[in-house]
């Protein structure tokens, strides 16, 4: 909550925050790094360079400006922040540092205008959300029993190549203990140490379900562009991991998690890696409740690009009642149309009573999102996962 004196200032400065949000983020961000250069071993730096993270607090800020009073609207946001902060390891000491850096930084960009009543509300701004995060990431770190930050060794005990581009690990615990409980939907952080010593951790969905004998993920090799370098992590990872060596890997988390144990219809949709935690949901319910109604819809550029095929195949053998569409974009192969994935062309399904789950690049999720509120889906049914900061604000 946020003191009757402080809201006017709070109000008045949103606009103002959302015309120099960018600005004042970045700044935030090199002044941090300047004074905290251990810290950029903690935060995604391939974000930092492609500037997505510097985006995403902005919008978080933003949104807790402008919802300084409502819980409801902040509840989404807070626990994908949450669940993020738990698998990166954040712990409460860091928010002193941060909250200095950002005041320092607003001060900074706004100039004259950073009175010191409007520094002071802001202080109390950050500090009131500060504690919110604080506190539910203690709870998180207590029901998972881990301290922040720490790892597991994780031995990798298989390599599968699923396409052209994406390899999938087997993890075991490197001390033969028991594997974590997690749900499908979740997602670990990797940590890998480069040559330099520099380290970093990316985030990686399960590609399988719970209940086997070790975690799966699945990492995409981002290959340099034209106009963009090779991803740091996924090409080491792809490079350099071999059958016997050991990954420090983070607890499960994430928010993103599809209800596998009801038996209503469910609609899951994917477009390239995205696939990852819709194979992990698909093979937990293959595996509790396979005569559910489930519609699996997936786009990928071709048949090479197209990752757990082996997957798909087990649980249709399983599953009488699924309903599998694939989309090439170079062309039909087989049993795969043609083109991107479009709402016409999957079967159609009550949209007023279906939860959908998506997962895919931003355009494909945007497109998808609209096509699916403009058939008639509650947004309320809709939920989606990510892969980088959560940038679809205007979905919020
Ligand atoms: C919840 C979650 C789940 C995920 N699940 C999966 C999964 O199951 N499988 C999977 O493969 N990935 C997944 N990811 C993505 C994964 O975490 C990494 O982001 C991905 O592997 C890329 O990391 P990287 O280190 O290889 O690339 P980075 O080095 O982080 O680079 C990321 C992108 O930014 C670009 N970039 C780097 N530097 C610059 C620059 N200077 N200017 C412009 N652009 C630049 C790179 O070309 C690259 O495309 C998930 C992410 C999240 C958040
Ligand atoms: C009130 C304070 C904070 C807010 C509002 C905030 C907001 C956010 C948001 C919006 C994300 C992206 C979530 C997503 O994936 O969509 C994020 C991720 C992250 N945050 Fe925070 N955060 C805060 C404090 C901190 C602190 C104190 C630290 C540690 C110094 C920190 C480190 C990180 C890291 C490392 C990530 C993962 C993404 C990356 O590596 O770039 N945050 N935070």
């Amino acid at each position: 909550m946020i003191s009757a004196a402080s809201r006017p200032y709070i109000d008045a400065s949103v606009p103002v925050l959302r015309e120099h949000g960018l600005t004042i983020t970045r700044t935030f961000y090199a002044s941090m790094f300047a004074a905290h250069p251990e810290l950029t071993n903690l935060f995604n730096m391939g974000n930092q360079a492609s500037g997505v993270q510097q985006q995403s607090l902005a919008s978080a800020v933003f949104a807790y400006a402008a919802n300084i009073d409502n819980a409801g609207a902040l509840g989404p946001v807070v626990s994908r922040i949450v669940h993020k902060h738990a698998a990166v390891g954040i712990r409460a000491d860091h928010y002193p540092i941060v909250g200095f850096h950002l005041l320092g930084a607003i001060k900074t960009v706004l100039g004259d205008a950073a009175t010191e009543p409007l520094l002071k509300a802001w202080e109390e701004a950050y500090g009131s959300l500060a504690r919110l995060l604080i506190d539910a990431e203690a709870k998180m770190y207590a029901d998972a029993g881990v301290q922040p930050g720490e790892l597991r060794a994780m031995r990798v005990i298989e390599l599968v190549r699923e396409s052209d581009n994406v390899t999938a690990l087997r993890l075991a615990p490197a001390d033969g203990g028991a594997l974590p409980p997690f749900k499908a939907g979740q997602y670990v952080s990797v940590e890998v140490v480069f040559a330099d010593g520099h380290r970093q951790l990316r985030q990686y969905s399960l590609s399988d379900a719970n209940g086997k004998d070790s975690l799966r993920i699945s990492v995409k090799r981002e290959d340099a562009q034209a106009d963009v370098p090779a991803g740091a992590v996924s090409t080491w990872l792809h490079q350099n991991v071999k059958v016997g060596d050991v990954l420090n890997v983070s607890h499960p988390f994430g928010d993103f998690q599809p209800d596998t144990e009801s038996n209503e219809p469910v609609v899951l949709l994917s477009a390239g890696v995205g696939i990852t935690p819709m194979i992990a949901t698909l093979n937990r319910i293959a595996q509790v409740n396979p005569e559910r109604r489930v519609i699996f819809a997936h786009a990928a550029r071709n048949a090479a690009h197209h990752a757990h095929q082996a997957d798909i195949a087990a649980a249709k053998a399983r599953m009488p009642y699924l309903h599998v569409v694939t989309f090439y974009e170079d062309g039909a192969i087989g049993d795969a149309l043609p083109g991107k994935m479009e709402l016409a062309r999957l079967p159609s399904w009550p949209k007023g009573e279906t939860d959908v789950y998506l997962c895919g690049p931003l355009p494909f999720m945007q497109a998808q999102w609209n096509a699916l509120l403009a058939a008639g889906a509650p947004a309320a049914r809709l939920h989606r996962e990510v892969f980088g900061p959560d940038l679809l604000d205007n979905l919020l």
